[in-house]
């Protein structure tokens, strides 16, 4: 089968671990060179090195996205390094400030921490790169929002607003970019089975959600019985979603929002 990215250059946001690990190396292995933006460094390289292994070229870029500064200086390396930037994928997000996970009710720090990290770096990333993009009349952006974004909910109220909100800016952005040939999307995960999740069940546990006793292993394979493809995300499924949106097979694909949930949001 013929590899959907050659030649490209992406760069993906909290590509350290997790979600952004797996669209990281997904875009890789369809051919594209990955420039590894987190602010945990070691991560980053070692997400490097495996994209390193399967052929393709990679940095490890230690930025702060939830910081204009850090978005700069992480679009400006890339582009220093790879001389142009063909996909830019807004992933890195937070629950809350540190500690979060210790707090039934979100705090003003935990509301801050997440408009911070999950909307403002989508803002402040794309408008660092959306001048190279409009002048090369070429670019894909992805936003990695969450079906939280559509359903809000008394567990994460912070988290889940600012989710809508990267879902109602992307539609934005896809109309102001679509004039130079950029299209711009949301994928909005359900269930993936990372340390943020891991997170979230040991703070549903303290809200006394979920029977107590159970591991976040156990409740997650209780919610994974209720979707109805019966398992959670991986990490890759959601990178086969945004290699398929950054291929040419979607170029007139625009402003959409694409649940990956294994239809968890509509059931
Ligand atoms: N895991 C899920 O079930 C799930 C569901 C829906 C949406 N999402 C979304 O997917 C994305 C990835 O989530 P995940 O589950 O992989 O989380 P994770 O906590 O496992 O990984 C997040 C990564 O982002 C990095 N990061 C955090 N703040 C950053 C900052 N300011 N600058 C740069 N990097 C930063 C972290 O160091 C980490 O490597 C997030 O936007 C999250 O909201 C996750």
């Amino acid at each position: 089968m013929d590899i959907l990215l050659p030649n490209r250059t992406a760069v993906v946001t909290g590509a350290g671990r997790g979600i952004g690990q797996g669209i990281a190396l997904v875009l890789a292995r369809e051919g594209a060179d990955v420039a590894i933006g987190d602010i945990n460094i070691a991560n980053a390289e070692a997400t490097a090195k495996q994209i390193r292994a399967l052929g393709r070229k990679a940095i490890a870029i230690k930025s702060d996205v939830g910081t204009r500064d850090g978005a700069d200086m992480l679009i400006a390396q890339s582009l220093k390094t790879f001389g142009k930037i063909d996909i830019l994928v807004n992933n890195a997000g937070v629950v809350g400030a540190q500690g979060w996970q210790e707090r039934p009710v979100p705090n003003d720090d935990d509301w801050q921490a997440v408009l911070r990290v999950n909307l403002m770096s989508r803002i402040y990333c794309s408008e660092a790169v959306m001048p190279h993009m409009k002048k090369r009349k070429s670019g894909r952006i992805i936003n990695i929002a969450s079906i939280g974004g559509i359903i809000g909910g008394a567990l994460i109220p912070h988290y889940t607003a600012s989710k809508a909100a990267d879902i109602n800016y992307t539609q934005s952005l896809a109309a102001i970019m679509a004039p130079y040939n950029v299209t711009v999307n949301a994928i909005l995960p359900g269930l993936t089975f990372t340390e943020m999740l891991k997170g979230i069940y040991q703070q549903r546990t303290l809200q006394n959600r979920e029977r107590s006793e159970m591991t976040p292993e156990e409740i997650l394979k209780a919610s994974e019985m209720r979707t109805p493809m019966g398992r959670a995300q991986t990490p890759e499924d959601l990178g086969n979603a945004v290699a398929f949106l950054c291929s040419d097979y979607a170029k007139n694909i625009t402003a959409l929002s694409l649940d990956v949930d294994g239809g968890m949001r509509t059931h």
